[in-house]
């Protein structure tokens, strides 16, 4: 008679482990996002994100190169100019779209997304554009200059462009756009469940993004709320999302689950910059467990459901993978 469960014999030798192994991690899992400065030959530090740099064009290249040599696929692009003029995200001639078209010219395998927001380029750091009374974002006017650049990026040479303002209807402008502009077959890929994070302080030196007053938790979503979420997503899902995405990844693993559940699209989660510095230093103190926590860390992510990792960890993939 059977009186208890035997589990331990799955995974009593490294062979049935292995056969019975059911999450494993590859590079094609991974989307590693890159930030593009103005300029040649530059390469700045970002102080709170060790091994992370700002380039510009000719030096991004490079790191391209070395890490689709270890086998990542895809990138996301982030323009960070080195003036706060709005002008500049969607001007054709700015450097965004000459290193779009640089970086699809020497690497067209890859598949590269940018990152479509206003941020970078507001004054005062924001992810759209106040209203003339400045209490407020002007989601109708915001929407409409997001749709400008994704145009833009797509004719460039963006496989993929990523919304990630959080202003109602990005997603829907966008389609809208580039299915008016020859760009039908690009994908977007939405940062539909985008919370308002602290975890994203270190990205902020990296993109120079900072929100100059006030927070962003009139748009991105709260924290406390998965139902609030469930709802975003759905919206975005229907204005014609191709691909979804929660983000920040590792507080939210819950979220992942359910968005995977719910959605039938491919699922992208954001393992953001905080996240990275918290690893990055227990690594630079002690390389081979904090390689081990890395990889841990990546696997429940997408054990939890996430069909694509977006990670700087994705530049040290060989050693996590080891
Ligand atoms: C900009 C944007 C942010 C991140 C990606 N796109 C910052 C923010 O919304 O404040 C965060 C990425 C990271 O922390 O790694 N809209």
């Amino acid at each position: 008679m059977i009186n208890f469960h035997r589990n331990t014999k799955y995974r009593a030798t490294p062979a049935l482990r292995e056969i019975l192994q059911e999450t494993r991690l590859h590079a094609s899992d991974f989307i590693y996002p890159i930030f593009l400065i103005p300029g040649k030959n530059k390469k700045k530090a970002i102080p709170s994100m060790p091994d992370i740099f700002q380039f510009s064009i000719n030096n991004l290249l490079k790191e391209i190169e070395q890490v689709y040599a270890k086998g990542i696929k895809a990138f996301l692009l982030f323009g960070v100019p080195d003036k706060k003029k709005l002008e500049i995200s969607f001007n054709e001639k700015e450097f965004v779209f000459k290193g779009i078209q640089k970086i699809k010219k020497t690497f067209p395998d890859i598949v590269l997304i940018t990152d479509i927001c206003l941020c970078s380029y507001t004054d005062n750091g924001h992810c759209g554009v106040f209203t003339k009374k400045k209490e407020k974002l002007d989601n109708d006017k915001s929407i409409n200059i997001l749709a400008k650049i994704a145009i833009a990026h797509a004719k460039a040479g963006a496989d993929i462009v990523a919304p990630s303002a959080m202003q109602d209807g990005q997603v829907f402008a966008i389609r809208d756009a580039l299915d008016k502009n020859e760009q039908k077959n690009k994908l977007i890929l939405s940062y539909a469940a985008k919370f308002a994070s602290s975890f994203y302080g270190p990205f902020r030196d990296a993109a120079d993004c900072a929100p100059q007053a006030g927070d962003r938790k009139a748009y991105q979503l709260p924290f406390t709320n998965s139902k609030e979420t469930l709802l975003k997503v759905q919206a975005d899902f229907r204005e014609g999302a191709d691909m979804l995405m929660v983000k920040p990844a590792l507080a939210y693993l819950d979220i992942i689950a359910k968005v995977k559940e719910q959605f039938p699209t491919p699922l992208a989660a954001y393992n953001v910059s905080g996240e990275y510095a918290m690893l990055k230093n227990i690594q630079a103190k002690n390389k081979d467990q904090g390689n081990k926590m890395i990889f841990e860390s990546l696997t429940a992510i997408k054990r939890a459901g996430a069909d694509l990792i977006i990670s700087y960890h994705a530049r040290d993939i060989d050693e996590i993978l080891k």
